[in-house]
Order: structure tokens, then C-alpha cells, then sequence
């Protein structure tokens, strides 16, 4: 097999732990569309996946911008029947998604359409779990255990970050641990993701802030874990260069909709990089801080990260410096990557420490621990042990 540039090091590249062209098992989840006023469809998508009575699954937070109310009135046209769901929450838990089932068999819905962020999307994969199979959402954890057929779904996202439209995974918080649980199969992802940049004009400056930093987070983590190949190489790299150059542009001009377009794909071809491939030990380190503290997830990964990929430097130097070309002018990539990210965050105003974050020291071993048994910790390209964590967390306080 001839070796592509993106997976092959340059020879004067350090030794490194990934092998040198990872095998994929590639399944595309469904249909894409991506324009401006793609959401002027939605109607006739969901009529071509043969939904009549739809579960719209929505945040309440979004209904002042006018979001579901244009996504309902589009759809009734479309002669669907619609029936709003409206009680996702930030990080949902159980309890959302089971509130959200009984709505759903009360109306006898056949299809799901999700209209909000990372958490509307989340919460309307979690509903079809366990409409369609029973049960609790910790019996799907991992993936593949849904034995059933799924309703089939559309995902309409209103932020820039998460990439959840493009995975087949829903992230449910356990209520009792606040440790999110990743339930994850092919017939949980949308049939039909439509991606409408302009949707993402009505994000205030705080929800770019956190959902652009996730997302640029999401591509440099996928583009160097061991699980990358040549299918999620290539999303990664497109997705930060859309994210990268554009960030800084939303968060000074939110109205501009070519820097929002951007965004807006790069933080799908993103998720559709994670879908194929994994995260890292950021994701690992975040999610303990959002547990114990409730810090925004988008928080906890920007002041991580600079000091994850310092901490990657020996292993994926070489893959980092494929991410910011000739900017490393023969300076360390990883530390001119770490700088970069440590620019955007200071850009967007987010805290560039965990002190800042108002995280005691004492309670890092207990953080490191946790972070040490997340699934995404294995993926990291520099293999890490709860000592290589505990020292990321003290070098980020
Ligand atoms: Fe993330």
C-alpha cells in the first residue's frame, strides 16, 4: 500500500508510537446538507426518511432566537405532524431523555428531529434508544447494543463545537456519578444532518467561545490519536483548517457568514474525524472537571490542551507540525501549536488556568484518577498513566 503524507512521518521525524498506516472500517452515517437556508428543507427531509409524526427535540433556551418555531412552521407546511419536546438541559441526564420517551409514546411519533446544540442532539439520540430498545441508557453504553431498529432522525445543529450531528454516540450524564456516559450505535446517527450556517448567527459570544474551542480541540485531538487513519486524517486536518483561521473572526464579527460557515463545517468535519477515529487525554481530563466543578466542557478543554499537546510532543510532533504547515519556521511545532491555542482561548476570553477556573489543588489526584479510567485516555498518542495526568493537571492549575 503506498503511504499517503498524512500518515507517513518526514524522516528527520521522532520515533513514534503510531503505526505507520492505520487500518478503518469506514461506514458514511447519512445524508449532509450544507447552506445557508439548508434548515428551508428540513420538510422535505424528513418526509425522505418517511417521517409523518415528528418528536422535535429542542432546548427551551433556543426558542428566543425563533429556532424550533421556524423548524415546526417548516414542517407543518411540509403537511407533518409536529410535537415539541422542549426539556433538554445542558449535560442531560437520564432523567431528560426519559421524559422525553414518555412524551414521544404518547404522540406515537415515527422520527426524530433534533434542533438545538451538543445537548438537544445528544438528548434526542438518548430518547431513541430507549424508545425503540427499552431499558436504561447505562445497558447501551459503549457500542453497538441496541438490538432493535431505531426511528429514523434528523440532526439540525445551532452551534458550532460539538459535532454531535455527525456521531453515532449520545453523551448522557449519570444523575448520581455527573460522569457522561457514551452510548454509542450506527442506528442512533441522524439519517440527515442539515447543517444551516446562518442558524449559528444567534449564538451569544460565551457559546462560540466554548463550542469553537471544543471543536478545534476535536480536530488536533482525532488528527494524532492511535485510532487516526487515512479517512478521519483527512477530515481532521480540513476541519482546523477551517476552524483555526476563523475562530477569532466569529468571536470579533459575529455576523459574518463566510467566517460562520466555516466554523460551522470545520466543527462537522470534526465530529465526522472523531466518529472515525477517537479523542485524547484532553477529553480525558476534561470530563472530571466538569463533574465535580460544572465547568462548561468547552472551559475545561481549552485550558487543558495547550498542555496536552506539549505533553504529546515526543510522539506527534511530527503529525502536529502537518497541522500548522510553515507557521512552526523550525521551531517546535507542538509549542507553537500549544501557543496558537493558547492565543485563541485568551482570544475568546476563556480562562487560561484551573485556578482561574476556581479548582482547588488539592482535589488534582482525585481528578487524575477519574480522567485515568476514561475511555479517550487509551487513544492518546503518547500513552499516559494516571502519574502523566496528575502532572497535566498540575501543569494547568
Ligand atoms: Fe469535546
Amino acid at each position: 500500500m503506498k503511504a499517503t503524507s498524512s500518515s507517513t512521518p518526514p524522516s528527520n521525524a521522532p520515533s513514534s508510537t503510531l503505526p505507520a498506516e492505520p487500518g478503518f472500517d469506514f461506514q458514511p452515517l447519512g445524508r449532509v446538507m450544507f447552506a445557508p437556508g439548508a434548515l428551508n428543507q428540513l420538510g422535505e427531509a424528513v418526509k425522505s426518511i418517511g417521517g409523518e409524526r415528528v418528536l422535535l427535540v429542542t432546548d427551551p433556551g433556543l426558542e428566543h432566537v425563533g429556532h424550533p418555531q421556524r423548524a415546526l412552521k417548516i414542517m407543518r407546511e411540509a403537511g407533518l405532524e409536529v410535537f415539541t419536546f422542549d426539556g433538554v438541559k445542558e449535560n442531560p441526564t437520564e432523567r431528560e431523555v426519559v421524559a422525553g420517551v414518555v412524551f414521544a409514546r404518547t404522540h406515537h411519533v415515527d422520527c426524530i428531529v433534533a434542533v438545538g446544540g451538543g445537548s438537544s442532539m445528544d438528548c434526542a439520540k438518548g430518547i431513541n434508544f430507549i424508545l425503540t430498545n427499552g431499558g436504561r441508557m447505562a445497558d447501551y453504553k459503549g457500542n453497538g447494543k441496541a438490538t432493535k431498529p431505531m426511528l429514523p432522525s434528523v440532526g439540525v445543529p445551532t452551534t458550532a463545537g460539538t459535532g454531535s450531528e455527525a456521531q453515532s454516540y449520545a453523551l448522557i450524564t449519570d444523575e448520581h456519578t455527573h460522569h457522561k456516559m457514551a452510548c454509542g450505535d450506527k442506528k442512533a446517527a441522524f439519517r440527515v444532518s442539515i447543517l444551516d450556517p446562518e442558524l449559528t448567527l444567534s449564538q451569544p459570544k460565551s457559546v462560540t467561545a466554548v463550542t469553537g474551542i471544543d471543536a478545534v480541540a476535536h480536530a488536533i485531538e482525532s488528527f494524532v490519536c492511535t485510532k487516526r487513519n487515512a479517512i478521519s486524517s483527512m477530515c481532521a486536518r480540513s476541519a482546523f483548517g477551517h476552524l483555526e483561521p476563523n475562530f477569532e473572526t466569529v468571536l470579533r464579527s459575529p455576523q459574518d457568514l463566510p467566517a460562520r460557515t466555516a466554523m460551522q463545517l470545520g466543527s462537522h468535519l470534526a465530529g465526522m474525524a472523531i466518529e472515525n477515529a477517537m479523542l485524547g487525554v484532553c477529553h480525558s481530563c476534561a470530563n472530571p472537571l466538569t463533574a465535580h466543578y460544572g465547568i462548561t466542557h468547552g472551559v475545561a478543554i481549552g485550558v487543558m490542551l495547550p498542555h496536552v499537546i506539549r505533553f504529546n510532543a515526543p510522539v506527534a510532533g511530527h503529525l502536529y507540525a502537518e497541522l500548522i504547515g510553515e507557521r512552526a519556521n523550525r521551531q517546535p511545532a507542538a509549542e507553537v501549536l500549544a501557543a496558537r491555542v493558547s492565543q485563541l482561548t485568551a482570544a475568546a476570553g476563556l480562562p487560561q488556568s484551573l485556578k482561574e477556573c476556581g479548582v482547588s489543588d488539592t482535589i488534582l489526584q482525585l481528578l487524575a484518577e477519574e480522567a485515568n479510567l476514561q475511555w479517550t485516555a487509551r487513544f492518546n498518542p503518547r500513552p499516559v498513566t494516571e502519574a502523566d495526568i496528575h502532572k497535566l493537571y498540575q501543569a494547568a492549575w
